[in-house]
């Protein structure tokens, strides 16, 4: 797609980082952006930025992880338009620790954000998209569905994010093929990103009381925390970076989408593993001194 100007683009997690840094490149190109978040003051606030710098923008509160709410999210956009344009099932939530420490909750919180809320952006915006581009031969769609290198390779401690982001990375090239087969004009988009400064390490912070632990976090929950909470501070590119990066792969109509091209160095290995049959190779084989860190505050258990 090169012309976005006067189009719709939806973005869901648009209140922070990476879904707030979309939001902006896709108004500064003139698109009229609908942007979705769980927090609804965050959400207003953002909203408000960058209306501020002449965009046009409408702030829907929604749940990803709720059908309803993402249903009435779309409600929202046919009073706009019959489909829109650019689809970013962005929202997505952090979560550490060993992998038989995760709570039901857990797993229900993180399952429901990361993986649903990007299957019911699909439900709900697909068919509208597919819709549009048979209706209209000007008509062009694209879904980004944000996953993560997470969804790439499987760093130790925290599996269930992992879980989550392998499965939107499947989901996403299954839409591609899908896609592929009905129409020539709506395509989808994998982002994986790796450590980019942005608030994910809190997380926490739009967890539903409903789905909150009621046993205190284990050592390897907050060893994960502290890490991710480093890794993501040092992190280069920045949420900007990574929007500009999005938008060049919209234009070009690239699938994959990597903040860091160079840190793909575990997934060759990854595969390499599975096509021979080896066991899995030690993640830090290359940075031992991290690994060596996490066994150590690991073992020292509470
Ligand atoms: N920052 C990184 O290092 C990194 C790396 C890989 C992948 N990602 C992915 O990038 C995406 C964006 O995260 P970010 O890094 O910008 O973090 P962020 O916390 O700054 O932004 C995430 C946004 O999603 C919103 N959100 C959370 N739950 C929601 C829900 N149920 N419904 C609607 N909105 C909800 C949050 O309120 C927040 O505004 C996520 O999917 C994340 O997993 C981030």
């Amino acid at each position: 797609m090169r012309e976005f100007a006067g189009r719709i683009a939806v973005v869901t997690g648009a209140a922070s980082g990476i879904g707030l840094e979309l939001a902006r490149v896709a108004a500064s190109r003139g698109m009229h952006v609908v942007m979705a978040d769980v927090q609804t003051e965050a959400l207003d606030r953002s909203a408000a930025a960058l209306r501020s710098e002449g965009a046009r923008i409408t702030a829907v509160p929604v749940d990803t992880s709720d059908a309803g709410s993402m249903r009435a999210l779309a409600g929202r956009v046919d009073s706009e338009a019959p489909a829109p344009h650019l689809v970013f099932n962005n929202a997505g939530v952090g979560t550490g620790g060993l992998i038989w420490e995760q709570s039901l909750k857990t797993w229900e919180w993180v399952v429901g954000v990361n993986l649903f809320g990007v299957a019911h952006g699909i439900r709900e915006f697909v068919p509208r998209m597919l819709a549009a581009a048979q209706a209209d031969a000007n008509y062009e769609g694209h879904v980004v569905n944000t996953a993560s290198m997470a969804g790439l390779v499987n760093v130790p401690n925290m599996g269930a994010y992992n879980v989550t982001k392998h499965a939107v990375v499947s989901l996403s090239e299954t839409l591609f093929h899908d896609l592929a087969l009905v129409c020539e004009r709506v395509h989808a988009h994998v982002l994986c990103p790796y450590f980019v400064p942005t608030a994910i390490a809190q997380s926490e912070r739009n967890r539903p009381s409903s789905l909150t632990d009621d046993e205190p976090h284990t050592r390897s929950q907050d060893v994960a925390r502290m890490m991710t909470e480093k890794a993501v501070r040092g992190g280069h590119v920045t949420a900007a970076d990574v929007a500009t990066l999005v938008f060049d792969a919209i234009r070009d109509n690239r699938f994959y989408i990597y903040s860091h091209p160079n840190a793909l160095g575990g997934l060759r290995t990854r595969f390499d593993d599975i096509l021979q049959g080896r066991n899995p190779t030690d993640p830090f084989r290359d940075r031992p001194d991290i690994g060596v860190r996490l066994r150590e505050a690991l073992t020292n258990r509470r």
